[in-house]
């Protein structure tokens, strides 16, 4: 087993060949704040299960297997998704590891270096994508799609792509009885105007697949009798095709404009972090619908709304996706669900494909 310097593990099951390229399959074990127990830890437990069943089935394989838990996916701690697997394919540096902080102010880096790792070995550890012939990511689908047609499995096709900014909205704090509404330089009604557009944009992009939120916001200095000073939130744009992004953050750059002239307040639009839509392996799909055939498992071929480990490595090396249905659809909130049978037949899945691969 290996630990690198961002905090990603794997551990290797040697196959006949051992210069054959390994399969890998993994996921993340850190939840979102106040989230569930399904979102990533199914993936993760999922793949040493299933190489555990490969190896008790004593089948003869020519490529090793490698299982991967991939640090830091959901960003909650420096704001940025992905972390781990972006580190081990060479999208994060040491500077940027440096630069991403923890609301304490504390780097990511530094915080590596306190649990006992050592991020400056990370530029000597990428990930060499000869090295790998394929990856594969079993997820819940975070979505109601399966469960309402009914099918087990859904073979993912592409993943939408992110982009978060942070709004940063000054005006000028006042006594909240006092100032006529004329007179007022509010950042938070300005905001308020912004989100509702932000929704409006999101809701009219044409691609139909777009989705745009806002999650985190503060005031300051957030009290009932003071109109405030400053507001900050952030946005999450989301959409399979990259028009869609950037039909809506281009709204956002030209709401924003008109509303800090408007409402005389100024207007900051900072570009936090990204990852492009990906498109995903279509023989890998090809080869997990036949193994799901095989085991009589209805499936079908879908998107995926939120961003996965799986995303980095697809530009680099052939990867494919596994969902599993989510009881009504709910994710990153405590009552995330899946059925244990679910997560059996996705399992299952998972190690057929893996063999598949490895022989
Ligand atoms: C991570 O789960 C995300 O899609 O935000
Ligand atoms: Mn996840
Ligand atoms: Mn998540």
């Amino acid at each position: 087993m290996t630990v690198d310097g961002a905090g990603n593990i794997r551990a290797r099951l040697e196959g006949s060949d051992p210069n054959a390229p390994a399969v890998l399959s993994g996921s993340h074990i850190d939840t979102v704040l106040h989230g569930g127990k399904y979102d990533g830890a199914v993936g993760t437990l999922g793949a040493v299960e299933a190489v555990q069943s490969i190896l008790e089935s004593g089948l003869p394989r020519r490529c090793p297997i490698e299982v991967a838990v991939f640090a830091e996916e959901e960003g909650s701690n420096f704001g940025s998704t992905l972390s781990g697997s972006k580190a081990l394919v060479g999208k994060y540096t040491l500077a940027d590891m440096e630069k991403l902080s923890n609301p304490e102010g504390k780097s990511m880096a530094g915080l590596l270096r306190e649990g006992g790792y050592a991020p400056e070995t990370m530029a000597d550890n990428l990930l060499r994508p000869e090295k790998i012939r394929a990856m594969m990511e079993l997820h819940i689908e975070q979505s109601v799609v399966l469960e309402s047609r009914g099918v087990p499995v859904g073979i993912v096709e592409a993943v939408a792509g992110i982009r978060v900014l942070e709004i940063r909205i000054k005006g000028v704090p006042n006594h909240a009885g006092a100032t006529p509404m004329t007179l007022r330089q509010d950042p938070l009604a300005a905001a308020a105007r912004l989100m509702g557009t932000i929704e409006d944009l999101a809701k009219g992009s044409e691609t139909g697949s777009t989705v745009g939120t806002v999650g985190k916001i503060s005031c300051h200095p957030n009290v009932s009798n003071i109109i405030p000073g400053e507001v900050t939130f952030t946005v999450d744009i989301r959409d399979v095709q990259e028009a869609g992004i950037e039909f809506v953050a281009a709204g956002i750059k030209k709401e924003a404009a008109a509303l800090a002239v408007s409402r005389d307040v100024s207007i900051d639009v900072v570009h936090i972090s990204e990852s492009a839509p990906v498109r995903l392996d279509g023989h890998i799909a090809g080869v997990t619908e036949k193994c799901a055939g095989r085991r009589n498992f209805s499936s079908m071929r879908m998107n995926s709304g939120a961003v996965h480990d799986a995303c980095m490595f697809a530009p680099l090396v052939p990867t494919g996706m596994i969902f599993i249905p989510s009881k009504g659809g709910r994710s990153h909130v405590p009552e995330e669900f899946t059925d244990p049978g679910d997560i059996e037949k996705g399992v299952s899945l998972l190690a057929d494909v893996l063999y598949e691969l490895s022989k």
